[in-house]
């Protein structure tokens, strides 16, 4: 093996959502997510099948899109899964050499290398597909200063609420069927030249009722990590089964966002309306022996329900929203990381207690 990385990837550049409604979902992701009106294209840019509000805080950006027509592979989208992830979008150097290096190695491609311009320069897209019917689109913007691609103008409405101090996306994770884990992080090594950091068995994620399976991918240089995720075998029904009955297949679980100030972004983000997922009291009464000494203090951490855990190189603070949409799928994680590079194994169990206590409720246990 050479160190050579063929897949050069300098972050997250968008994520895409199909939405219902995309107006009313970015008012959601406005108000009680914090996020910052860029841009828009619709009716009045001239394009009359869809509609896309594109949102950013930090170095997040969401785009929302919904069909304007029927017949559209993003209404069809929305039937099949509900609101939900369909573009991961990577920021790359190259994407024509993206798509040549990863559909040389078994990608199915989504879209053919295409050069799109405006009069502030051009950008080069291409996509593979991933999971599910979720793709990569690789975006090349080296040649670009608009607000997001060409297309869109500016969007400057009136409402800006502030924002929560939300800073970069930390890690995706992605939901897959029942024996697709390997296939999947397979695909992440062999097509995408991504290593594996992780590897959790139903030994550590697992429950009295209900387990699952994880493994960690990561590309070259970090900045991108995708955790995958299986149902395994457990007395009832696993949050993973359940995202995938509800999403119809495999998909994208949540999105970690990265904050500087945990205790102030849960603390705005609860008081405009999002809800998370709650551990027993019980859980801070241990919690100090399992971390030792950290700089904020647990009370206010369990006020604000912020879960806590350390691995070898420091700790971190997390909090899991519930489902933000109606089909229990896709969820939020807020991650606050003091030195800790892992993804929080000392909560899965008081999490997944959590999960299951909303599954009973749903029915769905
Ligand atoms: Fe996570």
């Amino acid at each position: 093996m050479d160190n050579h990385d063929f897949l050069p990837i300098n972050g997250t550049d968008y994520v895409e959502f199909y939405v219902g409604n995309a107006k009313q979902a970015a008012h959601y992701y406005q108000t009680a997510f914090g996020f910052q009106p860029c841009a828009y294209a619709g009716l009045e840019t001239g394009i009359t099948d869809r509609t896309s509000y594109v949102l950013q805080q930090g170095k997040i950006r969401f785009v929302l899109t919904t069909a304007l027509v029927p017949d559209s592979h993003i209404s069809e989208h929305v039937k099949q899964h509900g609101d939900g992830v369909k573009v991961v979008a990577l920021w790359v150097d190259d994407a024509r050499k993206a798509f040549q290096e990863t559909t040389a190695r078994g990608a199915k491609p989504y879209l053919q290398p295409i050069v799109k311009k405006d009069g502030d320069g051009e950008v080069v897209l291409s996509g593979i597909h991933i999971y599910g019917e979720t793709v990569h689109i690789f975006v090349e913007r080296k040649n670009y200063n608009g607000i997001f691609l060409p297309g869109y103008v500016k969007w400057e409405p009136e409402y800006q609420p502030t924002d929560v101090g939300l800073k970069y996306v930390d890690h995706m994770v992605g939901n897959v069927d029942w024996g697709q884990m390997n296939i999947w992080t397979e695909f992440y090594a062999n097509v995408m030249g991504f290593k594996q950091l992780i590897s959790f068995d139903d030994n550590d994620i697992s429950t009295e009722y209900t387990a699952l399976m994880s493994k960690v991918m990561s590309n070259n240089n970090g900045f991108i990590k995708f955790p995958i995720n299986e149902p395994a075998k457990g007395k009832k029904k696993s949050q993973i089964e359940e995202y995938v009955d509800y999403y119809r297949g495999s998909g994208v679980q949540h999105v970690a966002m990265a904050t500087e100030n945990i205790m102030y972004t849960v603390g705005e983000l609860r008081k405009r309306g999002v809800e998370f997922l709650t551990v027993p009291e019980s859980y801070y009464e241990t919690v100090s022996e399992r971390v030792g000494i950290i700089e904020e203090d647990i009370n206010e951490l369990r006020k604000l329900g912020v879960l806590i855990d350390r691995d070898e190189e420091g700790y971190l603070l997390q909090l899991f929203t519930k489902p933000v949409e109606d089909r229990p799928t896709v969820f939020y994680e807020i991650i606050q990381r003091k030195g800790a590079k892992s993804f929080g194994k000392g909560n899965f169990k008081a999490l997944f207690e959590s999960i299951e206590r909303e599954q009973a409720r749903r029915g769905t246990l």
